[in-house]
């Protein structure tokens, strides 16, 4: 199961050996820089840097590394060209063997490279407010990157930081009380009106808070009866909270996430930690009292007016705030799950905190040097209006209205292009092609970059879109089902056949998979792997515009473009299903 080698990574050593042979060890170990090329298969350019070092004639230098190099069962031929790179002819029958192999593996030849415990945080919506686009991006994101380590071996512990803890609470019970507001009493279907009031009263209770004094006092003291335990109180904040939960369920499966309720470990779970983590931060010396308040202080943080930066562990009035929970998290996910790896897939305006709760823990001995923990920072969601995603009137955008907007434009793209789907299939295809598309837009942006939600964009036949892929997909299976051949049961391949370079190039594409997967998991940047299947997507309408498959010339040439068309149809669907996103084999 898996680890099929790539070929370019067989020459790369292949090459190795042989200028360890042919160089003066120092300059053997250079990188050949074998990479793919127009002009051959492959193309090493890294001698001529060596030859430069060596002060040698780069031809000479490469000839003599040609004469080492041993093309055993991988390439058809070497030659040195221009002023000494060399072009890599890789042999036919490597190139379908390769094909064959992949096809045939259920991992598709990819090897499992991870084997530790990495604990993410992400989708983190807050308790009795609406999911805003920020929360959209960190659950989406979380959401591959779960995928993809899974894929790569991981065990991968989700963790949905929930914001159900904090003073707040104390003014929305004491509202909700006091108001005698009857609003758990919903049917199931008006679950969004339920938290869309929910958020209302929120802040009706923020207002009365700062305008009543007389309430703010009252508010408090909720607050002290909920952490007290009191009760009455922990019932109205149990109901708020799986009320708020209920509707972010809606949102996860209309999303189709990996993210279940069991997967939810909001702040309130840390609560009984905070004062053990103060306690031992003060005690070790890490945390200092500064102005009343529990402080952490760093050396190289520090604001305009040059005072040293504080991270608050615990405020003068006793409470504890957002840092003491990140922290209480941090040393539960390293010490009691024993942890290797941690993720935090938040809002880029977040990277201060992060590395003072990383730097924190570094002191504390929660965080030992072979944990790593990383903040997965992502850019904002702008309107087309390049500012920051509201309406109109300022106030958040709902979620469930994007992506029913999604849906809704896709369900017009998807109605025009594929005609002959009858009701129900265009609705099942509008949504996953709708989601889908808001799902990869989201992906394919460079992590930390700004961009714009435009659902026009998103849900584009052309460019780089999750419409796009879905289609190239369904196009490899209806060439398969034409051909009547799925390779289910027998793989044909012909390897001493001869390709053309429109094979030749789809064959080297398929070949980097493993290599895209693996900047996903080393970088936390999905975009590398939507940018890798868009190439494989280009890469395959060329291949399909060049060489016939169903009129191929001779049956064994169709055979072989039949085994590249499967091949590419289950790398596209394993691909897209790392991100989260659905391949049905037709549209
Ligand atoms: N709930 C927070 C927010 O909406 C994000 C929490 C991020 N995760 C964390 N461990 N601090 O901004």
């Amino acid at each position: 199961m898996g680890s099929v080698v790539p070929l370019a990574s067989v020459v790369d050593a292949r090459l190795k050996d042989a200028m360890r042979q042919a160089l003066p060890a120092d300059a053997a170990e250079i990188d050949p820089q074998v990479r793919r090329s127009d002009r051959a298969d492959l193309q090493a350019n890294g001698l001529l840097t060596i030859a430069k070092k060596l002060g040698v004639n780069p031809r000479e230098l490469a000839e003599k590394v040609v004469a080492h190099l041993d093309p055993e069962g991988v390439l058809a031929g070497c030659e040195v060209s221009g002023p000494g790179f060399l072009n890599l002819t890789l042999a036919a029958d490597a190139l379908l063997g390769q094909a064959a192999e992949r096809l045939g593996d259920e991992r598709l030849g990819v090897p499992v490279t991870d084997s530790g415990i990495t604990v993410i945080d992400y989708s983190q919506p807050n308790i009795a407010k609406e999911m805003h686009v920020g929360h959209l991006r960190s659950t989406i994101i979380g959401d591959s990157l779960a995928r993809t380590l899974t894929f790569a071996g991981e065990e991968v512990i989700r963790h949905n930081h929930l914001g159900d803890w904090g003073t707040q609470f104390g003014m929305l019970i004491q509202y909700l009380i006091e108001r005698g507001t009857e609003w758990q009493d919903n049917a199931a279907g008006e679950m969004e009106g339920s938290l869309s009031r929910l958020n209302q009263w929120y802040r009706d209770s923020r207002r009365e808070f700062e305008s009543d004094a007389e309430f703010a006092e009252r508010a408090r003291n909720r607050v002290v009866a909920l952490q007290a335990g009191d009760p009455e109180t922990l019932e109205h904040w149990r109901e708020i909270v799986s009320e708020s939960k209920r509707y972010f369920s809606e949102v996860y499966d209309k999303l189709g996430v990996l993210l279940t309720d069991e997967d939810a470990v909001g702040e309130s779970f840390y609560n009984p930690l905070l004062a053990d983590v103060a306690r031992d931060l003060e005690e070790s010396g890490v945390a200092e009292i500064s102005e009343g308040a529990l402080c952490v202080f760093f050396d190289d943080i520090v604001g305009q007016n040059g005072e040293r930066i504080p991270l608050i562990i615990r405020k003068s009035d006793g409470g504890f705030g957002y840092a003491a929970t990140d922290l209480a998290a941090l040393r539960y996910r390293t010490g009691t799950l024993g942890a290797d790896r941690l993720l935090y897939v938040v809002d880029a305006r977040q990277a201060l905190h992060f590395r003072m709760v990383f730097e924190t823990a570094r002191r504390a001995g929660w965080l030992p040097d072979d944990v790593t923990a990383n903040h997965v920072a992502f850019g904002t969601v702008l309107g087309k209006d390049g500012r920051p995603f509201k309406t109109r009137s300022g106030e958040t955008i709902r979620l469930m209205d994007l992506l029913d907007e999604a849906v809704d434009r896709a369900r017009v793209v998807v109605g025009e292009k594929s005609r002959r789907l009858g009701p129900e299939a265009l609705e099942a295809t509008a949504a996953l092609v709708g989601i889908g598309a808001v799902k990869y837009a989201d992906l394919a942006t460079g992590r930390t970059r700004d961009y714009v939600f435009d659902t026009d964009r998103m849900v584009s036949l052309n460019g780089n879109t999750g419409v796009y892929l879905q289609y190239a997909h369904a196009r490899t299976r209806s060439i398969l089902r034409k051909a009547a051949s799925d390779f289910s049961t027998e793989i044909k391949v012909h390897r001493h056949v001869p390709l053309v370079p429109a094979e030749r190039s789809l064959t080297l594409k398929l070949d980097e998979f493993d290599a895209a997967i693996q900047e996903v998991t080393t970088t936390y940047e999905p975009h590398r792997l939507c940018s890798y299947l868009f190439e494989l997507a280009q890469t395959f309408t060329a291949f399909f515009e060049n060489c016939p498959v169903l009129k191929a010339p001779e049956a064994e040439v169709r055979d072989n473009r039949l085994l590249l068309c499967a091949l590419t149809g289950e790398t596209l669907k394993t691909g897209l299903g790392l991100l989260g996103l659905e391949a049905p084999d037709q549209l």
